[in-house]
């Protein structure tokens, strides 16, 4: 049984991903910080990782023999507010827990974002320059550079993702489900377009790399694009919502402060080579979506929020 080592196991992809591979048979430690969890099925361990010799005493807790590094301060417009948090956070604990896995021989996986890219000529493959655009982008980019140098065997896996979280509103596909589903209107940016991948489905592949050892920097975020707003749109359609409630704007019109890339198009042949699997287009990741929202699965997971 593999002991692995879940960070940010109080977020959307760390409590998704722990589940996930607690059920596949990992012997799982999920961190958690200021969100404790209560009644999961892995070992939790409360710890600021950003405080100096935290790394290294859960470690010789844990003794992990993987690590998949999900903990950031991953909301844009938090890492805006708070530079020096989300460097301390983003760039500088993911080189710090690098060297650590790297001197006693731990695999690791390494979150990392579309964000690294500008976004003005899409789609980007993992040999692109990354120019990110906000703090959190060039504290994630910083984070990368950080671990390719401490530990050349880690994957850095570039995701965006959404599903259902323990706060119940973490993700974009909870923003507009929370809201059509009251009745209220939202906006629906046109001119930004992504490739989120369900959590579920990008945990099922990180659980993959991590079994087939992948290194380097690879791109885990689903093989179809669309616009936020299409994305809202098609997410009313399969919960039978009203998308007349979605209106159909420019991302300037917004009151968003951290500067968003508009073309996050991002290329998975890398990763389909790799696995000989591409990962999923939209429609099914949506369906899948809705049948775990009818099996009662974001209260079962809002249950774990301490
Ligand atoms: N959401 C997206 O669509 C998206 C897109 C691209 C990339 N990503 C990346 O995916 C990863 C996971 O994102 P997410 O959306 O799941 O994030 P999230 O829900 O905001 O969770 C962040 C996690 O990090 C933990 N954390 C933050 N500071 C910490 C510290 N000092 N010590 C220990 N733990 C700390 C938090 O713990 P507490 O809550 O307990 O404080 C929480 O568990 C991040 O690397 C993010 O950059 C996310």
């Amino acid at each position: 049984m593999t002991r692995l080592l879940v960070t940010g196991a109080s977020g959307l992809l760390g409590l998704n991903l722990a589940l996930e591979a607690a059920q596949h048979g990992y012997q799982v430690a999920g961190v958690t910080h200021l969100n404790p969890l209560r009644d999961v099925p892995f070992a939790v361990y409360p710890a600021d990782l950003a405080q100096p010799g935290a790394i290294e005493a859960l470690f010789n807790d844990v003794r992990p023999e993987a690590v998949i590094h999900c903990a950031a301060v991953a909301n844009l417009e938090a890492a805006e507010a708070n530079p020096e948090l989300a460097w301390s956070v983003n760039a500088e604990l993911p080189g710090q827990l690098a060297q650590i896995a790297h001197r006693y021989g731990i695999q690791l996986i390494h979150i990392s974002t579309d964000a690294v890219f500008d976004g003005v000529a899409g789609p980007y493959s993992e040999t692109d320059l990354p120019n990110p655009q906000s703090v959190y982008g060039r504290s994630k980019l910083a984070g990368e550079q950080a671990v390719a140098n401490a530990c050349p065997d880690a994957m850095i896996a570039r995701v965006n993702f959404y599903g259902w979280s323990p706060s119940g509103k973490r993700s974009l596909a909870e923003f507009f489900f929370n809201n059509l589903s009251t009745g209220q209107k939202v906006m629906g940016f046109t001119d930004v377009t992504f490739c989120p991948l369900l959590v579920n489905e990008l945990a099922s592949f990180l659980l993959l790399g991590l079994k087939q050892k992948l290194a380097g920097v690879y791109h885990v975020v689903s093989r179809e694009c669309l616009s936020k707003y299409a994305f809202g749109v098609a997410l009313a359609r399969q919960f039978g919502l009203d998308e007349a409630l979605i209106r159909p704007v420019s991302v300037l019109e917004s009151s968003l402060v951290a500067r968003r890339s508009p073309d996050l198009r991002l290329k998975t042949d890398k990763l389909a080579q790799a696995l000989h699997l591409a990962p999923p287009a939209q429609a099914s990741g949506l369906q899948r979506f809705y049948e775990l929202y009818q099996s009662g699965y974001p209260q079962k997971i809002r249950s774990y929020h301490g």
